[in-house]
């Protein structure tokens, strides 16, 4: 199926009553004010300010500049229409050490910045926690490599719904834990910067223990009280098998498991995927009892980010797996899977290739393994090369791209599968991580030196199509 029959066929498509539509983003890559109203460091502090890290050298200190103009901000989101906004708290900015006391100046921010929010009938979605952990927990305990993380997370989550839960109703523990691990622990390109095949396992394993812990929490002391919902939300990609072979469904059935399975069947099983136990072997490390306990079932809604599809297939002998993954499946060799691209398919400027039809088999995949959970989508979206011209930032490609993934969400719920809400990454060009400014994922255009916001052309299409809760043509 082409991209543009895919924008042809999208015409008029109607969402179901009460769908969630919203926009994204993380602390650090918007807030800035690194240093301002008692914050701490975190890892992505110290990690982007560690020369060589970061494509273009630049750090996430100012980056839009939120921490002061979240006013601004809320009022861009008003004007759109929107119904909801996921964001992230820096938990050095409530906890500047990452335990204590909380710092009375992080919970007034945030405090404020929620109240803004529902002035205009904006739900606030919070991740508690988006990878920038405190540098005191980093440096002191290891982070997610030490067991005992699982109580501190725990601690600050139960200050957050202290402080926020009285008007904060929808609650995600941990982004993309996959991220932390493989990209953190075990190929160093994002912070801690940690480069191994063994820790990768134990640090998701104590992010999932964590959850476990800060769920638990929640049930007892705060969910029946403030009402809410908490879960976790994960990444994946789609993985197609490359031909018909049996070996390379295999191949592509095993990559959803290590991408994905490894976190979602924890959370809904109590276990991880068998074929990662009998793969991965000793490294992998077992729940206790009382682990399981509280992470079965502790996901109320199935939070899901994507953004892409590749083909898998089984290596060819004597093939390099590490090579032929290009760093894109977790770790290579304990999947033996080989990933590929079809060169025909369109890409972004994050070299991920645009195919929305591989959205819908993965929502698919889920509705399937996980007995058909409610599903949100927390983020999708795409990276362009956007330029402002006679002030104007016309992205077409853009609104093609969610065009196409958004129509294809539509035919997953068509077919059953419990769609109930899209967030798309993300409301304002920002800090892409080790890509720093080179990258723009907004709605808005910022312009990084002056800080100052253009919407794009596929803000409009997006307020229309959440006003109107149908796909326009
Ligand atoms: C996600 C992440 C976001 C954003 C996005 C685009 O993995 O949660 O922070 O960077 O990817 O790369």
């Amino acid at each position: 199926m082409s991209f543009q029959k895919v924008h042809h066929e999208a015409a008029m498509l109607e969402f179901p009553k009460n769908f969630v539509w919203g926009t994204a983003t993380s602390s650090y890559q918007i807030e800035g004010g690194w240093m301002e109203g008692g914050k701490g460091w975190s890892i992505w502090d110290i990690f982007a300010h560690t020369p060589g890290k970061i494509i273009d050298g630049t750090t996430g200190d100012v980056a839009c500049d939120h921490y002061h103009r979240y006013r601004d901000d809320v009022a861009l989101m008003g004007a759109m229409g929107l119904k909801a906004y996921r964001f992230s708290i820096a938990w050095p900015r409530i906890l500047p050490t990452g335990r204590g006391v909380a710092n009375k100046d992080g919970i007034r921010f945030y405090s404020d910045l929620i109240d803004a929010l529902l002035e205009r009938g904006i739900e606030p979605w919070i991740t508690l926690y988006h990878w920038d952990l405190p540098a005191a927990l980093q440096m002191e305990l290891d982070g997610w490599l030490y067991p005992g993380m699982a109580d501190h997370f725990a601690s600050y989550a139960a200050l957050c719904f202290e402080h926020f839960g009285d008007r904060v109703k929808h609650w995600i523990t941990f982004n993309e834990p996959w991220v932390v691990s493989i990209l953190g622990h075990g190929q160093g390109v994002f912070a801690p910067g940690r480069v191994s095949h063994v820790e990768p396992y134990v640090a998701a394993h104590n992010i999932l223990r964590a959850h476990g812990k800060a769920v638990a929490l929640y049930r007892d002391r705060f969910q029946a009280r403030q009402g809410g919902q908490i879960a976790l939300v994960n990444n994946c990609d789609w993985r197609e098998p490359l031909t018909d072979s049996p070996e390379d469904r295999d191949a592509a059935e095993r990559a959803v498991q290590f991408f994905l399975g490894w976190f979602a069947d924890p959370l809904y099983r109590g276990e991880y995927p068998e074929i990662m136990r009998r793969r991965v072997g000793e490294r992998l490390p077992r729940f206790s009892p009382d682990d399981v306990s509280r992470i079965r079932g502790s996901n109320d809604f199935f939070g899901l980010n994507h953004y892409t599809t590749m083909y898998a297939s089984l290596p060819r002998p004597g093939e390099d797996v590490r090579l032929a993954a290009r760093g894109n499946g977790g770790i290579a060799e304990d999947q033996e899977v080989r990933l590929s691209t079809d060169p025909s398919w369109q890409k972004t400027t994050m070299d991920w290739p645009i195919v929305p039809w591989g959205f819908r088999k993965l929502l698919q995949w889920i509705h399937e393994r996980y007995d058909a959970p409610d599903i949100i989508v927390t983020e999708n979206g795409c990276s362009l090369d956007d330029r402002i011209v006679e002030g104007e930032v016309r992205d077409q490609s853009r609104i093609d791209f969610l065009r196409g993934y958004i129509q294809q969400c539509h035919e997953a719920i068509r077919q059953g599968v419990r769609v109930k809400g899209y967030f798309l990454w993300s409301l304002m060009d920002n800090y892409e991580w080790s890509s720093g400014f080179t990258k723009r994922f907004g709605l808005h255009y910022v312009d990084f030196p002056t800080g100052k916001r253009v919407p794009k052309s596929s803000a409009a299409w997006y307020s229309r199509l959440m006003r109107t809760n149908t796909l326009p043509e």
